[in-house]
């Protein structure tokens, strides 16, 4: 069968390491029909859109899609639904994709590269999974309106709406129940039940379809809470499952954990398998250009696709691989050197991959 992939690449470093990418994609052996289309500023600077609809029908009729990064400062003055980030938010509600997979893992090459010490985050491996379509991302009603009750009535207030319907909870629950599974077999859900309505349902609703999975440890966790026990001692953790706000913001501070989120794969999936593969770091304009942007993120994130996605777990396997191999032999890109290690730019560090794909 042939996969067809829609590629977008967006802004800042995204077509660099996309491309590198698409060379590792290529090299595989597999049938692979890429598309690529406009995304993010990049798109709104040709069709005055950051989703254009030709971008989003592309995106639909795939199976899978490669996305590099959206945004720019440049673009921070326009009106918020022309804004590059409205792309990714599009995209995710379009296609459904309320399942967003954030691994957290630290390389044992570069343990020196967190801030936490080497014994705290050794052999880290934790996988945040973020309900991705739902929550005060997405809650109407939201804006800007001249209070009518409390103690401002007549004053201007913004406000947003925090909401998770029961189907919401349960989907992504049983996602988190499953994949848990899968490891080692520990959910922690995290909330803030002591304070928000919409929090003491959901954990209402996961602590009910933890029925369904009695072989799986289930613990509960205010989000504040969370915030500290990731750093004071991040290996309890296996499985985060949360809400969208609040994976948004832990999911970066696991990230962080690792030292190296040019290193970090995510993968955000629909009901239906179909899924967007994003590196977890941003499209970095500070460097774009540059050709020293690290592209193993995005390598790994083909990675992802290929194994929840296309169903080629060898090929995955084959990518990941070839990554740890490059790191052994000392590689680095600028974001992740120190010394000892061999500063390589982007396209070497893709050539390195290819060289070692070609012996696994
Ligand atoms: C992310 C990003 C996005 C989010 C932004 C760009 C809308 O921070 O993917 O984590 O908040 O979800
Ligand atoms: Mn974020």
């Amino acid at each position: 069968m042939t996969h067809k992939i829609a590629v977008l690449a967006g802004d800042g470093i995204g077509p660099e390491i996309v491309e590198q990418a698409l060379r590792v994609l290529h090299a595989l052996g597999l049938s692979i029909q890429v598309e690529q289309a406009l995304v993010g500023g990049a798109a709104y600077d040709e069709h005055g859109h950051p989703l254009p609809a030709q971008t989003l029908e592309l995106a639909k009729s795939s199976h899978a899609i490669l996305f590099g990064a959206v945004g720019d400062w440049k673009y921070d003055k326009l009106p918020r639904e022309h804004r590059p980030e409205q792309a990714i938010l599009g995209l995710r509600k379009a296609l459904g994709l309320f399942a967003n997979l954030r691994p957290a893992i630290l390389y044992p090459e570069l343990a020196n590269a967190s801030s936490l010490k080497p014994e705290v985050v050794a052999g880290l491996d934790i996988l945040i999974l973020r309900e991705l379509t739902g929550d005060i991302y997405f809650g109407q009603p939201r804006g800007v309106r001249t209070a009518v009750d409390g103690s401002f009535i007549g004053e201007r207030e913004g406000f947003d709406t925090m909401r998770y319907a029961e189907t919401e909870i349960r989907r992504i629950a049983h996602l988190g129940f499953q994949t848990a599974k899968k490891r080692r077999s520990k959910l922690c859900s995290v909330d803030k039940a002591n304070v928000l309505e919409t929090s003491q349902f959901w954990r209402d609703i996961v602590i009910d379809v933890a029925k369904d999975y009695p072989e799986v440890e289930l613990s509960h966790m205010y989000v504040d809470n969370a915030a500290m026990q990731l750093v004071r001692a991040p290996k309890e953790f296996d499985v985060i499952v949360t809400g969208n706000l609040f994976g948004d913001i832990l999911s970066d501070e696991a990230a962080m954990l690792t030292g190296s989120i040019g290193m970090l794969p995510s993968a955000s999936l629909n009901e239906s398998g179909q899924g967007l593969y994003e590196p977890s770091h941003g499209s970095a304009p500070d460097i774009a250009g540059q050709g020293i942007a690290n592209p193993l993120a995005t390598m790994l994130s083909a990675a992802m696709m290929l194994r929840y996605s296309l169903n080629e777990d060898g090929a995955a396997d084959r990518i990941e691989s070839a990554v740890r191999q490059v790191l052994a032999q000392g590689l680095r890109t600028a974001d992740i050197f120190e010394a000892g290690t061999t500063k390589v730019s982007t396209a070497q560090m893709g050539d390195a991959v290819l060289q070692a794909l070609s012996k696994v």
